[in-house]
């Protein structure tokens, strides 16, 4: 019996390979579907495979007649209808653990440029603009950076941060006051934290419950020029929020590499020159991409042969 792996967003070439190579698999790639031409395709596929792009809704999953398993290459599986899958008795695995150093590498490098400037010196100077005086930034040296959701990602976000020397306190309902002493940071409530921070970075999934945890009551609680990063999932801040909290002066600057509604070609938080901002590249890099892509792959793999799934 041959099963049909349909994949949907662009994925590593080298980690879907295991897929490719095995014998009673055939593998159809197709990146540029809209949701209206795959929901007439799905039909006769055994397993998806997505990224963050497509989505995968309750509508899609009752066209997919032949549905077994959908595979999520990469964290967050928001862009999934859950309970609509389980109903239809189709298992959703995701790569958790495959993108976190890169994640964490990401949000580090948001929080230098946030703090440096350094997009807006470099746009400066490619247009011929040598400022030093606009530029002036501040040093993450004896900063408190607030981590909100202390996961994967966010426990790696907080060592590298003591790594900049800077003073880390996090947030997490489960976090305990004995494991924030080990990893040597401090832990409070979320609204100790967000009063005592001079940089803000979310790491929480994108839930029911943390849709617009950063809002304008949120932003009234912090300190004045405050930073603010989310690398995590567009929705955990409320961009409205977010623009009037800067378009006041409370909140410094921001750098976000995830939005709302993505994609998108125009964003009025973009236009602020205190916004630095990457288009949802937390996790592109070779070695994440190459690792989550296998991750899934493999699983597809195991469960379409009978075998449990290791959402590894
Ligand atoms: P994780 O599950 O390891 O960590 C999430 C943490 O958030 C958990 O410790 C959880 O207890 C905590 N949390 C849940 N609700 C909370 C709340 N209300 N307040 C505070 N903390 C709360 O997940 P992870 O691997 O660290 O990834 C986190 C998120 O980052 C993913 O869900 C995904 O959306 C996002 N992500 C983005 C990129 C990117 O490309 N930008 C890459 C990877 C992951
Ligand atoms: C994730 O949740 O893993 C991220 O969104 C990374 C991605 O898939 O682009």
């Amino acid at each position: 019996m041959t099963f049909h792996v349909l994949i949907t967003d662009p994925l590593s070439e080298e980690g879907i390979q295991p897929l490719r190579e095995a014998k009673n698999i055939h593998v159809v790639v197709d990146t540029e579907l809209t949701p209206e031409q795959l929901e007439e395709k799905i039909v006769g596929f055994d397993a998806l495979l997505v990224r963050s792009q497509t989505q995968v809704t309750r509508s899609l999953i009752s066209k997919a007649k032949n549905l077994k398993i959908i595979g999520r290459a990469g964290v967050g599986v928001d862009n999934i209808d859950l309970e609509a899958a389980t109903e239809h008795g189709i298992i959703v695995v995701n790569a958790p653990n495959g993108n976190t150093n890169s994640a964490a590498e990401h949000t580090m490098a948001m929080i230098m440029a946030l703090s440096r400037n350094i997009p807006q010196a470099y746009l400066a100077l490619k247009n011929h603009e040598w400022n030093r005086k606009k530029y002036v930034g501040v040093e993450l040296k004896d900063k408190t950076l607030g981590v909100i959701g202390l996961g994967r990602i966010g426990s790696e976000v907080a060592y590298r941060a003591k790594g900049q020397r800077m003073n880390v306190i996090a947030y997490d309902p489960f976090l305990t006051k004995e494991k924030a002493e080990k990893m040597g940071i401090g832990c409070g409530t979320f609204e100790e934290v967000i009063q005592q921070a001079d940089f803000i970075t979310v790491h929480t999934p994108l839930m029911k419950e943390t849709r617009h945890l950063i809002n304008a009551d949120a932003f009234a609680k912090m300190k004045d020029g405050v930073y603010i990063v989310n690398c995590a999932r567009g929705g955990i801040i409320d961009e409205d929020a977010l623009y009037d909290a800067i378009v006041s002066g409370k909140v410094a600057g921001a750098a976000l590499d995830v939005f709302e509604e993505e994609p998108f070609h125009e964003h009025r938080l973009l236009e602020l020159p205190q916004v630095v901002a990457t288009p949802h590249l937390g996790a592109s890099t070779v070695e994440a991409q190459e690792i989550v892509a296998i991750d899934v792959s493999r699983d597809v793999i195991r469960y379409l042969n009978g075998e449990p799934v290791k959402n590894p």
